[in-house]
């Protein structure tokens, strides 16, 4: 156990503290100058992943501008399917593509053999991380859900009503469930590899969850992540894992109690108010605002971050947005939500 109290850390155990600890989902990225001036270094993103070097320092840059609580390790959900043998490209101002995966032979071409020995370059970035983090800042690891991360391997791009990918869970369950378990299993072996190099806690993005029907959604959602959570904590029992389903509101207390994570990332579709009546109080919330007041900053902003606080107030809470801050907002309007949230009127 470290000597140093980390407020992140504190929280996730179920402490309810009168400051809430702050990080922002996607907090290092190009809203940063000195990000994009880094970024220019890689031939393309997942090489910039991929290189220790790189990603030590994007994880650091939010962490010296603004003093976060938590530091969250730079790489990327897809770096999955890239170390499964999957083709994985980002064009500039597209987004990402992958080469589809439709079909028993497409799924039979994946293969764990090297994914270990490619991630390997995000175990280097985390143990560097660790080591040059103030004492009190925690270092979060993290991977795209199963679900989340099956949906840009199936439908091969990004997009939101996933069709191809729900067609397949209804129609070819085996195709669609035998998908899922490698992702389980190459995620839950990822994560423990981030845990054992120096992460102190963990996240699982379901960004994709609110598209799960809810016929699917313990299939889809809460049965994989329960499995990743059991894997992991078989092996780390005192590592805090947080969950973030994002758009699926109504499933957050069952998802809660069945996966059996510490926290809780609220999107800002939901009220935290309600989010806090259905989670368990012993689970940390997340969030949740949204992050276009954070694009013009001021009294809204303020206001709404401060309503947010209010109501967690006596609750387990990390202040976030309800989904990552994007690339036009103005770093100050940041670092004075920062300042409000820590109490500074
Ligand atoms: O501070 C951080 O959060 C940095 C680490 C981080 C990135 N992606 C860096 C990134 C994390 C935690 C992620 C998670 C991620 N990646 C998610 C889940 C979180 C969420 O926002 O919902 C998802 C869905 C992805 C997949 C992904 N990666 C997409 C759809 C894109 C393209 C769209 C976009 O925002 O550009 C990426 C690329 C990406 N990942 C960038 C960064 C900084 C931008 C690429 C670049 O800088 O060239």
């Amino acid at each position: 156990m470290s000597p140093v109290s980390k407020p992140f850390l504190e929280t996730l155990r179920g402490q309810a503290r009168a400051v809430p600890p702050i990080w922002i989902m996607r907090q290092a990225g190009r809203y940063l100058p000195e990000y994009r001036a880094l970024r220019l270094k890689a031939r393309n993103f997942i090489d910039f992943c991929l290189t220790p070097e790189l990603a030590i320092e994007a994880t650091l840059q939010p962490i010296r501008r603004y003093g976060f609580d938590a530091a969250i390790l730079f790489a990327d959900i897809l770096l999955i399917p890239h170390a499964l043998g999957q083709s994985v490209a980002f064009l500039e101002g597209e987004g990402p593509k992958l080469e589809p995966i439709r079909d028993a032979a497409g799924l039979a071409r994946l293969s764990d053999a090297r994914a270990a020995e490619i991630l390997s370059p995000v175990m280097e970035s985390v143990r560097g991380i660790r080591a040059s983090l103030p004492s009190e800042t925690a270092l979060i690891g993290f991977a795209g859900a199963p679900w989340t991360v099956a949906t840009y391997m199936v439908e091969g791009a990004g997009g939101s009503d996933h069709t191809i990918i729900r067609r397949m869970a209804w129609q070819e369950p085996v195709l669609f469930d035998a998908l899922i378990d490698r992702l389980v299993e190459a995620t839950s072996a990822y994560l423990m590899a981030q845990v054992e190099a120096g992460a102190e806690a963990l996240q699982i993005f379901d960004t994709w969850a609110g598209s799960v029907p809810a016929g699917l959604f313990e299939r889809a959602v809460t049965g994989p992540t329960a499995r990743i959570v059991a894997a992991v904590k078989a092996k780390h029992p005192d590592v805090p894992i947080i969950g973030f389903p994002r758009g699926a509101g109504g499933h957050l207390g069952p998802y809660a109690r069945a996966t059996g994570v510490d926290g809780i990332g609220v999107d800002h579709m939901c009220d935290i108010a309600f989010a806090a009546t259905v989670v368990p109080p012993n689970v940390a919330l997340q969030g949740n605002l949204d992050p276009v007041l954070v694009l013009d900053g001021g009294p809204v902003m303020e206001d709404e971050a401060r309503r947010i606080v209010t109501a967690m107030k006596g609750r387990p809470f990390i202040f976030n947005l309800g989904h990552g801050v994007t690339p036009p907002t103005p770093p100050e309007n940041v670092a004075r939500l920062v300042a409000v949230v820590r109490g500074a009127n």
